[in-house]
C-alpha cells in the first residue's frame, strides 16, 4: 500500500538563515498511529506545519494522498485535521457551536449527528452547551481535537496533544485518540514525553536537530533495544567464567563478583532455570539477584547521547 504521507528530502531554513529541517525522508503507512518523538526545538511544528501547508518547504517534497502539499493544497488540506499545539478559541462560544462551525469553515454540509458522535467518542458530550471558558485544560484540548475531526480528515496531526495537561488528564486523552485508531484515521502525534510515545505509538520516529534519527514499530525498537539483565552476585569472586555458563551467554564482571545473564523482550527467559541450575552444577553460591531492563527513556536517551 503507498503511503498516505510521503516526505522526501525536506528542508526548511528560516528567514533568519536557521536551519530546522535538514532533508527529512519519512513514510506514513494509513490508519497507523505515528508517534513523532523529540526534544523541544527539533523542528517538530516545522514538519507539520509543512505537511498541513501551513509553511512553505525550502526543498524537497510531501506528498499527502499522493498530492503536493505546496502545488494541490486544496486537495491535500481536506485530508488533514490539525490539533495546534496553541490553544486558540474563541473562550466565549459553546463547545457545540466551535465544533460545529468548524465543519461549515472546511466546506462541510451540516451533520449534526456526525458531530453529537465525535463530542460522545471524546467524552464531551455533557459539556456540549458550556462555553469554552468553563471547561479545564484537558477539555479544551478535547475540543481542539472534536474541531479538527468535524470535518473527517483522513489524517490527524495532534501537536503535543498533552502538554500541560495533568497526569489524570493525559490518560483520558491516550484513551479518546486510541478509540480513533479504530476508525481507520491516521494519526501522528508529535511529543516530548518517552510515556506517551510508548503508550500510543505503532511506530515511533525520533527527531532531533532537524534530522529523523530512526524510524521503527515500537514493539521492534524495545525488542531490539530493550535488553533485559538478570545479575547473579557471587559470594566468591571468580578469576575466570566457567566453560559450562560462558557456553550459556554469561559474561562475567571485571570485578569477578557479578554474573550477568542478558536477554531481549520475550526471549530468552526460558534460559533462566538453566542458567540457575548451571551457576549450581559449578559449586558456585549467590549472595544476591536482581533484574534490570532498558526501558524506551534509556533507549532515547542513549540514541540522543551518541549523536551529541
Ligand atoms: N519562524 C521561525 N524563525 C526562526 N526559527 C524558528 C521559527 N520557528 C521555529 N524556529 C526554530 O526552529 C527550530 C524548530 O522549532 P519547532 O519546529 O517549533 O520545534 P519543536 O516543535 O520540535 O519544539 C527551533 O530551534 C525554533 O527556535
Ligand atoms: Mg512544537
Amino acid at each position: 500500500m503507498s503511503p498516505i504521507v510521503s516526505i522526501r528530502n525536506l528542508t526548511k531554513t528560516y528567514a533568519n538563515g536557521f536551519s530546522a529541517l535538514k532533508g527529512v525522508d519519512l513514510d506514513i503507512r494509513e490508519g497507523e498511529i505515528l508517534a513523532l518523538l523529540g526534544p523541544n526545538g527539533a523542528g517538530k511544528t516545522t514538519m507539520i506545519s509543512i505537511i498541513c501547508g501551513l509553511s512553505t518547504p525550502s526543498s524537497g517534497q510531501v506528498l499527502v494522498g499522493g498530492h503536493d502539499v505546496v502545488s494541490e493544497f486544496r486537495e491535500t488540506r481536506r485530508l488533514i485535521g490539525l490539533v495546534p499545539q496553541e490553544l486558540t478559541t474563541d473562550q466565549f462560544e459553546t463547545v457545540w457551536n466551535t465544533v460545529s462551525f468548524s465543519r461549515g469553515l472546511h466546506g462541510g454540509k451540516k451533520n449534526p449527528a456526525l458531530i453529537e458522535r465525535i463530542l460522545k467518542d471524546l467524552s464531551l458530550w455533557d459539556k456540549r452547551d458550556n462555553k469554552l471558558r468553563e471547561l479545564s485544560g484537558g477539555m479544551k484540548r478535547r475540543v481542539l481535537i472534536a474541531k479538527a475531526l468535524a470535518h473527517e480528515p483522513r489524517i490527524l496531526f495532534l501537536d503535543e496533544p498533552t502538554a500541560g495537561v495533568d497526569v489524570e488528564l493525559r490518560r483520558g486523552m491516550w484513551t479518546a485518540i486510541d478509540r480513533l485508531r479504530a476508525t481507520g484515521v491516521t494519526v501522528i502525534l508529535t511529543t516530548h514525553y518517552i510515556e506517551e510515545a510508548e503508550e500510543m505509538a505503532d511506530r515511533i520516529a525520533v527527531i532531533r536537530g532537524g534530522e529523523i534519527l530512526l524510524v521503527e514499530e515500537k514493539r521492534e525498537l524495545m525488542q531490539k533495544l530493550g535488553r533485559k539483565q538478570l545479575h547473579l552476585e557471587l559470594k566468591t569472586p571468580l578469576g575466570t567464567l566457567p566453560p559450562a555458563l560462558a557456553a550459556l551467554g554469561l559474561t562475567l564482571s571485571e570485578d569477578g563478583r557479578q554474573l550477568v545473564h542478558e536477554y531481549g523482550n520475550g526471549a530468552g527467559e526460558g534460559r533462566i532455570g538453566q542458567v540457575l541450575a548451571a551457576i549450581e552444577a559449578e559449586g558456585l553460591s549467590l549472595s544476591d539477584v536482581s533484574t534490570h531492563q532498558s526501558s524506551l527513556e534509556d533507549i532515547f536517551v542513549s540514541l540522543v547521547e551518541a549523536r551529541q
